[in-house]
């Protein structure tokens, strides 16, 4: 059984779903600290099964025993923590207790439990600014924001767990851009507030929710101006975890992967895009630059391909009607 940290949250669901797919009992944990229980339903909906969900977090200790002990945990995607780029700088203790101690919590249950099998939600942001793109995973890490660091952080204790027991298998999956939605419109990303991510702001900006997208700068060196970005479909995503988790069957060590296309998008070739799958007109304002953006950020996803077996199979086109669909699904 995998047990699946945020698994109610937007990519940890759908990835619930692909590994039912492939075979994989899972149990859910999660806090519903930005998620609903409504995905529980949904999922058994999807995989026609019941989903086994612990309500709680991953920093209570008491909780993660009781979950060992209750069922057999053969393995742990590690999705749950907090994600918001700008709250982390205004808030940063929040995101090291959730992020750091959080996963510090997990892996001592593993431990404790004897399971050896660990998958982390990394991001593209520990790289920071300034990479040669498309951008490898032996680039030297910069994380500009503590959201980053305590990725970057987590990626080296595990590193150090890792080299202190070899019998540990760890991948940790460094995710571009995730975009779009699942394709039967039930589950998808549910931002709370003014969304953070280009997507989910176009979709609001589409159904009226929203008047205008503002684009941060339009003097990048890049083809139009605006910021390339490596978007992934989040089903590609997922299954890129169900990869992550075959690799873990045949191998150990800390094997640290890129998850995306490898294929750069605009913001304004994003719009069109947006504007093709949903069939609006969407207004855009340009405003300055945000500190920090980098021109282009692309992933080097050879490492996917070659150990993981894995490449990402939609384009742009996909993600935004799937996203589409899932929008028009809440606001029905
Ligand atoms: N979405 C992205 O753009 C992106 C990019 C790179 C990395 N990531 C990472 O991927 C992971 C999943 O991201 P997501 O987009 O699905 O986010 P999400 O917020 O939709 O999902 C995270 C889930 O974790 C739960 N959670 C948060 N703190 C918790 C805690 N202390 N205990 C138990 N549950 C808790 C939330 O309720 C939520 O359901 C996160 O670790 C995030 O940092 C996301």
């Amino acid at each position: 059984m995998i047990l699946v940290t945020g698994g109610t949250g937007y990519i940890g669901s759908h990835t619930c779903i692909e590994l039912s797919r492939a075979g994989f009992e899972v149990v859910v944990l999660d806090s519903l600290a930005n998620s609903s229980s409504d995905v529980v339903g949904r999922l058994e909906q999807l995989t026609g099964k019941p989903t086994v969900f612990y309500e709680g977090d991953v920093r209570d200790e008491a909780l993660l025993a009781k979950i060992f002990a209750e069922r057999e945990v053969t393995g742990v995607i590690h999705f749950a923590g907090l994600k918001s780029l700008s709250d982390s700088l205004r808030d940063p203790l929040a995101y090291y207790s959730s992020n750091v101690a959080g996963t510090v919590a997990v892996l001592k249950a593993m431990q404790v439990a004897g399971c050896r099998t660990f998958i982390f939600s990394s991001s593209a942001t520990v790289y920071g600014a300034f990479q040669a793109m498309p951008v490898n995973e032996d680039s030297v890490c910069a994380p500009i924001t503590a959201y980053g660091r305590t990725k970057f952080h987590v990626e080296q204790m595990l590193s150090d767990l890792q080299a202190s027991d070899p019998a540990w298998g760890i991948v940790s999956l460094r995710y571009f851009n995730p975009v779009g939605a699942h394709e039967s419109g039930l589950i998808g990303e549910r931002p709370l507030g003014t969304p953070a991510n280009l997507v989910p702001y176009l979709a609001q900006v589409a159904a009226g929710e929203r008047s205008a997208l503002k684009i941060y700068g339009r003097d990048y060196e890049t083809r139009d101006g605006t910021g390339v970005r490596d978007y992934v479909h989040v089903v590609d995503l997922a299954k890129g975890h169900v990869a992550a988790l075959q690799h873990l069957a045949r191998s150990r060590g800390h094997l640290v992967v890129n998850l995306g296309t490898g294929r750069g998008t605009s913001v304004l070739e994003m719009v069109n895009a947006f504007e093709r799958a949903s069939n609006k007109k969407i207004a855009c304002e340009f405003t300055d630059r945000r500190s920090g953006d980098v021109d282009v950020c692309v992933a080097d996803v050879s490492r996917a391909r070659d150990l993981l077996g894995w490449s990402a199979e939609h384009d742009v086109d996909r993600m935004c009607i799937d996203a589409w669909r899932w929008q028009s699904m809440i606001d029905a």
